[in-house]
């Protein structure tokens, strides 16, 4: 592959089951990524650290050896390596950091140290021309905020959860349908099928003041009716509480948005209003939003459902806004299981 004066980053993500890895350049092309999810986490109904960062060892190299000889670049043809240094499981952090380091260091290339929830958050500019300052709804399974982003590196927090994130809050309900893991994907499915109206379930924090958020009591009161029906339950009833809990959550995610909307239009006349993250794949919130925007003028954008969830490209691409700041990081950069994008 000859050289051109685009710039391509390798991207590496290992920070919680996903082992992912993408080549992307400053031309927002994707020429080429690779994912292995860790499949044998599904038997344990979560992910289990000590498991994951094995997998990880073991995927890792020959998912990058994978992607050289299906692109057809080369190490030769790298300007820069980006790997996900936290927020996550640190075992699998670390594999990734220290994969990505030493590559850096061998080839003499630089090195971006990538926060996980900044990669989700700048995603949407790989797929579209959004412009700083945007209003972001990053919802994962891992994390679930408001921000104002102002740009790279330059985050408000408007609000975040008080409890659980929104992922896991599908992951949880799922778990108690008998949905395997990851259980957003199949719950969203299910719920297609169902009623939405047949159980009145509560929408956390709908009506109060303030961005942030919450999923507990909105999980529990979805345990309690999954109690209530016992051994009787039927597929129809599974189908309709999918769909209701499912209604209740983006009506929560609706309400606390509108609030930090307001918030921010009365310093900002109009700006994109994005939402990243792996709960971003779900077409119901899509839609749920798509009204939401059209209320206040704004546009909504939202990165499609495999560029929602954990990927390399997005830690690639992370790694090209960084490198038009010029923003390297050093090898002896530490790799941190909790890295707030802002206080
Ligand atoms: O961003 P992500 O891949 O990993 C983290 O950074 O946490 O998000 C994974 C979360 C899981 O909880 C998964 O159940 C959820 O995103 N998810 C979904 C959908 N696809 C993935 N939740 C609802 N609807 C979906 N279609
Ligand atoms: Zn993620």
């Amino acid at each position: 592959m000859s050289k051109s004066n685009l710039s391509v980053i390798l991207g590496i993500e290992t920070s919680c089951d996903e082992t992912a890895v993408a080549l992307v350049n400053s031309e927002k092309e994707i020429l080429g990524h690779l994912l292995y999810t860790q499949i044998e986490q599904t038997s344990f109904g979560g992910v289990v650290p000590e498991i994951a960062s094995r997998a990880h060892l073991s995927h890792l190299p020959k998912l990058m050896e994978s992607l050289f000889l299906q692109s057809g670049f080369a190490y030769d043809d790298l300007d820069g390596i980006a790997a996900t240094c936290g927020p996550g499981l640190i075992g699998g952090v670390l594999i990734g950091a220290l994969f990505g380091k030493s590559m850096a260091n061998v080839l003499n290339i630089p090195f971006y140290a990538i926060n996980h929830l900044e990669a989700h958050a700048l995603t949407v500019r790989l797929v579209e021309d959004v412009s700083f300052p945007f209003l972001l709804l990053l919802v994962s399974g891992g994390h679930s905020q408001l921000l104002w982003v102002k740009g790279v590196g330059d985050y408000s927090l408007l609000g975040s959860t008080l409890d659980d994130a929104a992922g896991e809050a599908f992951d949880k309900v799922g778990k108690l349908l008998g949905l395997s893991y990851p259980a957003g994907p199949c719950l969203e499915a299910l719920a297609r099928l169902g009623n939405p109206h047949r159980f009145p379930l509560p929408s956390p924090l709908k009506g109060r003041r303030g961005c942030d958020l919450s999923f507990s009591g909105l999980k529990t009161a979805t345990r309690l009716v999954i109690e209530s029906l016992g051994s009787q339950i039927t597929s129809e009833d599974k189908k309709d509480i999918a769909a209701s809990f499912q209604k209740s959550l983006c009506d929560s995610l609706v309400d606390r948005t509108q609030n930090a909307i307001r918030l921010c239009l009365e310093h900002t006349p109009t700006f994109p209003l994005v939402i990243s993250g792996g709960v971003g794949a779900n077409q119901t919130l899509k839609g749920a939003f798509t009204r939401l925007a059209h209320t206040y003028g704004l546009s909504l954008h939202v990165p499609p459902p495999a560029l929602c969830t954990d990927n390399g490209a997005m830690v690639a691409w992370a790694g090209q806004e960084k490198l038009k700041d010029n923003a390297a990081d050093m090898l002896d950069f530490e790799p941190r299981p909790r890295w707030p994008l802002s206080c």
